[in-house]
């Protein structure tokens, strides 16, 4: 099953992720951690989109559309996979299409903006394996340490107050066109993301088995 996670930043599509990933056993792909590691890298095309990313702008298609098209190639994805920040403009959304991949599902977790900001002031995200933690909502059992992997939490970058409101108008203006888009095509599924993670965890997942 190949599912879209649509959703304003901080609204919990990395959360929920992890959530389907586990359900299904199929793999989570983020163009934003793969983004991550790429800048972490100081890989080519990493120094390109570090600009962009910082300014909570959008990295270009060409770029995202090239890294994603390698990463559905590879063997873990070839029995459905979760894609978390892909496709985020139109022409993404029909480049998809241009590859022959079919969409099963796309589940917009709908979350208001004044409810991102909080999420994102006590959001902390591993850099090495993507586990995401909220202070209030999700702390990780070891204040500053993964769960998951041992390695050090800490505070991403484009979460300042000024970068968010960015992110959102982006949002916004590029990536909220793909509500119609999979609306028309009668794949959008919409479920409120205000609610406790586990809570929206369930509904979610009745979305994705229905
Ligand atoms: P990306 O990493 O994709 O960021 P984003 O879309 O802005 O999404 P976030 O990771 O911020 O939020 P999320 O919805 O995953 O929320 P989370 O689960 O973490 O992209 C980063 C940048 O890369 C972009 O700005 C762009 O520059 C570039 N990029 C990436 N993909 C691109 C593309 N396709 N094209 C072009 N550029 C691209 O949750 C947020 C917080 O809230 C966490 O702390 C979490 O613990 C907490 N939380 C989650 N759910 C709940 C809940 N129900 N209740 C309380 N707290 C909760
Ligand atoms: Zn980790």
């Amino acid at each position: 099953m190949n599912i879209i996670l649509l959703g304003a930043p901080g609204a919990g599509k990395g959360t929920q992720a992890e959530v389907i990933c586990k359900a299904l056993n199929i793999p989570t792909i983020s163009t934003g951690n793969m983004l991550r590691a790429a800048v972490k890298a100081g890989t080519e095309y990493g120094l390109k989109a570090k600009a962009a990313m910082d300014a909570g702008d959008l990295v270009s298609d060409d770029i995202v559309i090239g890294i994603l098209k390698d990463r559905i190639a590879e063997p873990d994805a070839q029995n459905g996979f979760i894609l978390d920040g892909f496709p985020r403009t139109v022409p993404q959304a029909e480049a998809l299409d241009a590859m022959g991949v079919k969409i099963d599902k796309v589940i917009e977790i709908y979350v208001p903006d004044e409810t991102i900001q909080q999420r994102l002031s006590g959001r902390r995200v591993c850099l090495d394996c993507g586990a995401t933690y909220h202070t209030a909502f999700k702390p990780s059992k070891v204040e500053g340490v993964c769960d998951v992997c041992g390695k050090p939490i800490v505070i991403r970058k484009d979460d300042e107050p000024a970068t968010v409101i960015s992110r959102l108008q982006t949002y916004h203006k590029s990536t909220a066109p793909l509500k119609d888009y999979y609306g028309k095509q009668g794949k959008l599924v919409t479920v409120e993301g205000q609610d406790k993670v586990e809570d929206t965890s369930k509904i979610v997942l009745e979305a994705v088995k229905a």
